[in-house]
């Protein structure tokens, strides 16, 4: 599937307005912050929306939706938004005996009262487990920007660690690394057919074991305990687990795919481990080939027993990359993987959010027929602005680490990472910096996106700051330990 978009068509001519967009949309941005308990405390989802009449919650302060505003808040060194935030999430993480640990997907403070959502507000009933997940890690990059190693030692985040380690780390049915979770518990929060241990969650889960093992290490300093020595160990192995599990599992390539189409099937017994999951070799969707190329690689959206899912998800893998989790080389692979498929991952409006989209039947039967996931669109292979951002961060991460690898292959990432910029800078303005973008090439604003969209609006803002003001602050972004 070659690129088959000329220059003119991809709309990525730099631009002399840049000044002026990244001015407005710094305004714009501003006007997302609201207030809990008197300060500052994050951004609502949207600043309007089509029918801003209806009672949506887009008003909310969504979790997942603060991750990209929390970033730019430590990189404008605004430290007491992003510590107001953490708190206040923390006062809000469930103490009921079935949810306890469990963060909200977001809150909203209502005449002076906070009122928070888990899940039982929201259309369909839903619950987010990727709020959860990320509350550490965010915890993790301010301890890290700010120095503030003693509210990442304090009893009341240390308490918050250990209520969610209790959450992630439980004896289960099946002993495997990964945590199980329902349709619908992340960023795509309506049916997909994204139940069991799909990327996203199974990647955040190793960012997130990751930085509470690191708040860990701090409070250790101050006191230790038999306890905390336990956890520590005991993290430090399922961190080990994970990601043997997902490397082994999730990562293809096309050599590894020659090797399980030719597995045997059938397998019974516990020496016999070439094919666990009884994978037939029928399952493995055509346009995998020439997706794949011959030297890309990437992590594939879940398995399980006997059905994998081959669509590609662009944040898991994104995240993959920030978090550590994939090698170098494998990295690569990817970044490789996107160039090849970048007239489907990229196309008029950067980013894809998942590739194919389900189409006719296996849409009406896996979305339970969702009128807003139709095929091509929001996240059935809709583009989202707001995704670009972090597959950039992956990209500049693994320049200012491996400064001499692959001149040529970082040459052309480089090269599209620009023109990607400079596609949403000259279209975004025009296009209210809507929340998705529909059709095969993204070309058309989201038939039911909202404008001024948060998340899209920071996404920009973030990328311009580690392509133009200071690419070395991606630094931000990795989850290394204490100094
Ligand atoms: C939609 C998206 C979800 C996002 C929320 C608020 O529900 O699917 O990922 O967090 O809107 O923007």
């Amino acid at each position: 599937m070659a690129t088959h978009f000329s220059q003119e068509r991809l709309r990525v001519r730099p631009s002399s307005r840049e000044d002026a967009v990244v001015a407005s949309a710094r305004e714009k941005f501003e006007r997302t912050l609201v207030s809990a308990q008197g300060s500052l405390v994050g951004s609502v989802a949207a600043l309007a929306h089509p029918r801003s009449h209806d009672s949506l919650n887009y008003g909310e302060v969504f979790l997942r939706d603060n991750v990209p505003v929390m970033i730019h808040l430590l990189l404008e060194r605004r430290f007491d938004i992003v510590r107001h935030f953490l708190s206040v999430c923390l006062d809000l993480q469930s103490s009921t005996y079935q949810t306890r640990g469990v963060f909200p997907t977001s809150f909203i403070e209502e005449n002076g009262q906070l009122m928070a959502d888990y899940g039982q507000r929201s259309i369909g009933r839903i619950t987010s487990v990727d709020a959860s997940l990320w509350w550490p890690i965010l915890c993790w990059y301010y301890v890290k920007r700010s120095q503030d190693w003693e509210f990442g030692a304090s009893q009341k985040v240390q308490r918050g660690v250990q209520l969610l380690l209790d959450l992630v780390m439980h004896p289960t049915f099946e002993g495997t690394p990964v945590l199980f979770v329902p349709d619908c518990s992340f960023m795509i929060d309506r049916p997909m057919d994204v139940w069991g241990a799909p990327l996203e969650v199974e990647v955040l889960l190793f960012g997130c074991l990751r930085s509470c093992g690191h708040l860990m290490e701090i409070a250790r300093r101050d006191r230790s305990s038999r306890l905390l020595e336990q956890r520590l160990e005991l993290t430090r192995q399922w961190i080990h687990d994970l990601r043997s599990f997902l490397l082994k599992n999730y990562w293809v390539t096309s050599k590894t795919m020659q090797v399980l189409r030719r597995r045997p099937t059938e397998q019974y017994g516990e020496h016999q481990h070439e094919n666990e999951f009884n994978v037939q070799p029928q399952v493995i969707p055509d346009w995998l080939q020439d997706w794949l190329e011959n030297r890309g690689g990437y992590l594939i959206g879940n398995i399980r027993t006997g059905r994998p899912d081959f669509r590609f998800y662009s944040l898991g893998n994104s995240l993959a990359c920030l978090f550590g989790l994939l090698t170098a080389p494998q990295q690569r692979g990817l970044f490789r993987l996107v160039l090849h498929n970048r007239s489907h991952l990229m196309a008029q409006m950067p980013m894809r959010i998942c590739h194919p989209p389900m189409e006719a039947a296996e849409w009406m039967n896996k979305t339970g027929s969702d009128p807003k996931n139709w095929p091509w669109s929001y996240h059935n292979g809709g583009h989202w602005p707001s995704l670009l951002w972090y597959f950039g961060g992956a990209v500049l991460q693994h320049e200012l680490n491996h400064p001499r690898a692959d001149a040529l292959l970082m040459g052309q990432v480089r090269a599209m990472l620009e023109e990607c910029y400079w596609s949403q800078l000259n279209q975004l303005p025009r296009q209210q910096w809507a929340e998705y973008f529909d059709g095969p090439t993204g070309t058309w604003v989201g038939q039911q996106s909202r404008t001024y969209q948060t998340w899209t609006i920071v996404g920009f803002l973030l990328l311009h700051h580690l392509l133009r003001v200071n690419p070395a602050d991606v630094s931000v972004l990795s989850i290394d330990g204490p100094p």
